[in-house]
């Protein structure tokens, strides 16, 4: 458990329907070293530079976030770790009153991890989809397995607990890899959650409905090999967590098809053009970078719009996984989840 809790100020973030916002998520690139074909198309656009939040501003977001009452911050991508400067953030955002954690691939965590730590980060999650290098190849297109194990490696060296491993599961692709994915988690002594893939920008590269793979199908796998025990473990998000009689890994599920859970949703997200988005599924937003450039330096001004913004936050989110013109245009490498 982490000491950085933000107790002591009364949190101000509250929507139409009574959640309380504790947590938030900030992407600071929409680049990646990886192409994943679930996330990107293979031909990308990214952000021009004059379109992106610079880090001081995506700071004072953060800062006005924690006046407001959030305890939780996550800083996603792209893969954020890319980000020039990153460390900067980072060490900024380690001295706030605030749980500091990242999504990664895991790339650069061999250079890296060590540092993340020392800066303040709390916990990581880090992203495999296989363990074997060609379908690793195949399914991010330009990752190299053993750059992201050997990160693994470095991110445990450095001292992290509780790392969590997260597994997008495209039926036929890496459905069969499921058991192995587990037994790797607990050797290192990691969590795992399984994903089901997400609606989020046009893809050509394989139709999603087709490769659906529900999170009960792999529960019924899993469960012969590894009895999977209710958990009551909660972060407020959408995983579902398991524990094992024989290990300290946890197994999550984020089922954004088969399981609802927006009535507990606690968090929002920013992009790094400044668009705050008020759910993953939906295109509900606010853009704070109008804001940031109209009111430099004014944090009430900020905070006010932020409290505002709540109003926005739609009840819950729609994924049809049939539908070809998906209802969220941008790709997840916007919103990093
Ligand atoms: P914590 O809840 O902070 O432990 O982590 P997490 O598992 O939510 O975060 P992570 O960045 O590891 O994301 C894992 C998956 O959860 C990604 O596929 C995200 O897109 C998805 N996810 C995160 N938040 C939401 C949400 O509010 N709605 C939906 N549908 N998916 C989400
Ligand atoms: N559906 C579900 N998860 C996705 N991710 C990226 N794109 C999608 C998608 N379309 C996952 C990544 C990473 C996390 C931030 O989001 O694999 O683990
Ligand atoms: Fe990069 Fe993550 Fe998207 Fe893969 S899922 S392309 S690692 S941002």
């Amino acid at each position: 458990m982490t000491t950085k809790q933000n107790n002591s100020i009364e949190n101000q973030l509250v929507d139409r329907f009574g959640r309380r916002v504790e947590y938030v998520r900030l992407s600071v690139t929409d680049r990646c070293d990886f192409r994943c074909v679930y996330c990107m198309a293979e031909e990308m656009q990214f952000l021009p530079r004059s379109e992106v939040l610079s880090l001081e501003e995506i700071y004072s977001v953060a800062r006005a976030f924690v006046e407001l009452g959030v305890n939780k911050i996550r800083l996603t991508g792209g893969e954020p770790l890319v980000r020039k400067g990153i460390l900067t953030l980072v060490e900024q955002l380690g001295q706030l009153p605030v749980e500091l954690l990242i999504t990664t691939n895991g790339s650069q965590l061999p250079g890296m991890a060590t540092e993340l730590k020392r800066l303040g980060v709390d916990r990581l999650n880090i992203s495999l989809d296989s363990l074997q290098e060609d379908k690793f190849k195949r399914l991010t297109r330009t990752g190299r397995l053993s750059q992201v194990l050997e990160g693994i490696d470095a991110a445990i060296e450095a001292g992290f607990e509780r790392i969590k491993l997260n597994a997008v599961v495209l039926k036929g692709r890496n459905d069969d890899e499921v058991l192995d994915l587990i037994a790797f988690a607990r050797n290192k002594g990691l969590d795992i959650t399984f994903i089901e893939e997400m609606p989020l920008g046009a893809i050509t590269e394989h139709d999603r409905a087709e490769m659906y793979c529900s999170s009960d199908e792999l529960f019924e796998k899993i469960s012969p090999v590894y009895p999977l025990l209710e958990s009551v473990d909660k972060t407020g998000g959408p995983s579902r967590y398991y524990r094992m009689a024989d290990s300290h890994s946890k197994i999550g599920f984020i089922s954004p098809h088969s399981h609802n859970f927006c009535s507990e949703c606690n968090r929002v997200r920013m992009t790094v053009e400044g668009r705050l988005l008020l759910c993953l599924g939906n295109e509900h937003s606010m853009d704070l970078r109008q804001v940031l450039r109209d009111h430099p330096g004014e944090t009430e001004v900020l905070k006010q719009h932020l409290i505002k913004a709540m109003d926005l936050k739609p009840e819950e989110h729609h994924f049809d996984l049939n539908d070809e013109t998906p209802q969220v245009v941008r790709f997840m490498n916007m919103t990093g989840g």
